[in-house]
């Protein structure tokens, strides 16, 4: 297929590129720049620069595609929190201008990257995809509303649309600044040799996954028509401080930890159920937390010795 893929200079968004590249797709990507950068994006893939919130930008982009992968977004939470206007214009209103070029260009399949944050704070875990969604920033507001476009497009126009609800990857390509993720700055912290600052003693339960194991799900995703919704996610999880003592033997740098006490508003336990993806997709995460950590060092190790 011709694919447009949104926000693939960024962190998810290129390795998902690189999937779909690899699966045999001509890629473009269409991407401001605000966040990735160039060096990210596959080699066999044409870059587009322009921003969601342009429409003629991202109508230009859409001719002559047969489906998009919709990555692009503001997808921080405290800069959602402390600018919620700009998570709006992206997320929402550049995600309808894309929609809305879709449309007209007559392009009716969209895979779209969602998130664990709709669910705000679990009512129980793991969490199913029809459990209560109430998010609890604006950042998990803008990806819900979303969600219920898509869904008003798919009923409307008969668009075939698939989200995925990431609950928490990792991997060599995540290089935000400042970055809010958890693994790149444990990795960090314990290869420069500072503490690895930790909410709650490190006693809550995420759940970790792979980025590459993201991506597969896009390629998977792109096949299937009507409505999709799909949470992604390790199926497991696994506690903070055990993901520390791992970085801290495989980077074989101890660096000690920083507790900063309670966080407001950060739920004990956040777990993805996936059987949907499982059954429906036949979609499995393949790589381990330990080899994921492995690939992950290591690229964040030529990167600060680049520095
Ligand atoms: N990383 C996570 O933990 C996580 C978890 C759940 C969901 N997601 C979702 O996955 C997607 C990718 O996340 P990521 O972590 O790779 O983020 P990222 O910031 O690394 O990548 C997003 C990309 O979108 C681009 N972009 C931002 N605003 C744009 C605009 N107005 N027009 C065009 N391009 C724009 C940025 O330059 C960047 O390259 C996002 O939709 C995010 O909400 C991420």
């Amino acid at each position: 297929m011709n694919l447009l893929v949104t926000g693939a200079a960024g962190f998810v968004g290129s390795r998902v590129a690189a999937k779909l590249l690899e699966a045999g797709h001509t890629v473009a990507v269409f991407d401001d720049l605000s966040i990735g950068s160039p060096e990210n994006v596959p080699e066999g893939a044409e870059l587009i620069e322009g921003d969601l919130r342009d429409a003629d930008a991202i109508r230009h982009a859409v001719v002559g595609c047969d489906a998009v992968v919709h990555l692009a977004a503001q997808a921080l939470v405290p800069e959602s929190v402390e600018n919620p206007q700009k998570a709006i214009d992206i997320n929402l209103v550049g995600g309808t201008n894309l929609l809305e070029a879709m449309r007209k260009e007559r392009v009716k399949r969209l895979v779209h990257s969602s998130t664990a944050a709709v669910y705000g704070t679990p009512t129980k875990v793991p969490i199913e995809e029809d459990d209560p969604k109430m998010p609890i920033n604006p950042y998990g507001g803008t990806k819900l509303a979303f969600e219920a476009l898509l869904q008003s497009y798919h009923a409307a126009y008969g668009f075939h649309v698939t989200a995925f609800r990431y609950f928490n990857p990792y991997g060599p390509t995540e290089n935000h600044h400042p970055e809010t993720h958890a693994i790149p700055n444990f990795i960090n912290a314990s290869l420069t040799g500072k503490p690895v600052p930790l909410f709650w003693n490190g006693e809550q339960t995420r759940d970790f996954f792979f980025v590459d194991d993201i991506a597969r799900a896009h390629v998977m995703g792109l096949e299937r028509d009507g409505f999709n919704i799909y949470n992604l996610g390790s199926g497991s999880g696994h506690k903070v401080r055990d993901v520390v003592e791992l970085i801290f033997k495989l980077t074989g740098k101890d660096s000690g930890i920083e507790d900063l006490g309670e966080r407001a508003g950060d739920p004990p336990q956040l777990l993805a159920d996936t059987t949907r993806a499982r059954t429906e997709l036949g979609w499995e995460p393949e790589v381990s937390l330990e080899d994921g950590l492995k690939q992950t060092i290591t690229a964040f190790e030529k990167r600060l010795n680049k520095d």
